[in-house]
């Protein structure tokens, strides 16, 4: 199993990207759940973030893509505003040991 990063690398209510075998993964820490999705947007099938790990909208609620706007819920990646509403961002299955977060498979892109 390939270690993506380790907990402390991403705080507590933020977002961190991560470039690992030519995939680009989103890790988000929320309300005590960690949460991983591919960095690719169900819109155009690019990534989200312009800036490196800027993940959030302003109010730091949502994912927001920063290319139209689309927001996506941190705990199921769904976009519930914007272009691709209805869609989801793609999760990356994972296991947590010994502080590292693991990935158990290297997920595909949604084209
Ligand atoms: S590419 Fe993400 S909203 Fe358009």
């Amino acid at each position: 199993m390939t270690i993506l990063c380790r907990l402390e690398d991403v705080a507590e209510d933020d977002a961190r990207g991560f470039e690992i075998d030519g995939h680009s993964l989103i890790v988000v820490r929320r309300d005590g759940a960690v949460y991983v999705y591919v960095n690719w947007c169900p819109h155009l099938g690019i990534e989200l973030n312009f800036q490196e790990d800027e993940f959030f909208d302003l109010e730091n609620h949502y994912l927001q893509c920063a290319n139209h706007g689309a927001l996506f819920e941190v705990d199921s990646g769904l976009c519930v505003l914007g272009p691709c509403k209805g869609n989801a961002l793609r999760k990356a299955e994972f296991v947590i040991e010994g502080g590292a977060i693991r990935l158990l498979s290297m997920p595909q892109r949604l084209r």
